[in-house]
């Protein structure tokens, strides 16, 4: 058994009165993509936001490593190898390509050619990772990022990443803006990242994307972890389902299937399938 890089036990988040997560505990491993899965406003990014150090949880632990740990900001996950990829990949359109490699990842003291920013060398680095990532085409690390494809900005941000040191890549939506071959191309990077033995949880919408990628899968479902299963023990129609809320519906199901056996095979009234309805 390998043991898990990041561990969550019981992780709830709320905003004033509202609670966004709900006693959320999960284990990442090193080598592993998790597919983090469910409908829009189930908590996903939230959760994404509480490891990543924008958010300190509510109440609930976390650990790195084994490490008890409690992030006041970005900067302190970074520090422990957790590398957060927003949807657009965190680039600045009007960047160098080579520049924004090296954003926030400036060397706390200065070395070697970082004391000024070489901006030759850079852009050399940016476009190797790129390249070692299959991304051919870029070979001037002076272009503006702006003038990169969705893939290609993915890849300069998942490459930045591994560059430096991330052992956890957290991926929100990388593959929502792109097209197919596109997306294909990312999914192969993300697999890529998985067999250099680092950690990947990868938010996505995508169930065909999820599928061919994912080692674990973990369903929200208003802020609460519905399912947590791995590869191979849910079928596809189960997993839509549940990233639809589907659990609920599932339990609806049986509930009017219960009322008809006990009511001589009769289906509730309105007002008693309402009340049902309320009650979810
Ligand atoms: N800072 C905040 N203050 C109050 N409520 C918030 C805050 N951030 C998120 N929420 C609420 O928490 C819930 C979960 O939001 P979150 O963005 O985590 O969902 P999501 O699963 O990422 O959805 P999507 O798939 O649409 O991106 C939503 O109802 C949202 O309105
Ligand atoms: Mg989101």
């Amino acid at each position: 058994m390998t043991a898990p890089f990041l561990k969550l036990t019981d992780v709830c988040k709320s905003f004033g009165s509202t609670q966004v997560l709900k006693d959320i505990s999960l284990e990442v491993k090193p080598g592993e993509v998790l597919c983090l899965l469910g409908d829009n406003g189930a908590g996903k990014s939230t959760l994404i936001k509480v490891l990543s150090g924008f958010h300190e949880p509510t109440s609930g632990t976390m650990e790195v490593e084994g490490e008890p740990v409690k992030f006041k900001s970005p900067r302190d996950a970074s520090d422990r190898g957790i590398a957060t990829v927003h949807q657009f990949g965190g680039t600045f359109p009007l960047m160098s390509i080579g520049r924004s490699f090296f954003v926030g990842a400036e060397p706390k003291k200065g070395w070697g050619p970082f004391k000024r920013f070489d901006n030759k060398f850079a852009g050399e680095i940016a476009v190797r990772e790129m390249r070692s990532l299959g991304i051919t085409r870029i070979t001037d690390g002076n272009r503006l990022v702006g003038g990169l494809s969705g893939g290609e900005r993915q890849a300069l941000a998942i490459g930045r990443a591994v560059h430096f040191g991330a052992k956890l890549l957290i991926l929100d939506e990388p593959t929502a803006a792109l097209g197919v071959k596109e997306a294909t191309h990312v999914l192969r990077i993300i697999m890529q990242a998985r067999q250099q033995g680092l950690a990947v949880i990868l938010v996505t919408h995508n169930v065909t994307h999820a599928m061919k990628v994912g080692d674990h899968f973990a369903v929200l479902i208003h802020g609460a972890l519905a399912a947590d299963f791995r590869k191979g023990e849910r079928t596809r129609e189960e997993i839509t389902d549940l990233m639809a809320g589907g659990e609920a519906m599932a339990e609806l199901e049986a509930e009017i299937a219960a009322y008809e056996t006990a009511h001589e095979g009769h289906a509730p009234e309105a007002g008693d399938l309402e009340r049902m309805l309320n009650e979810k």
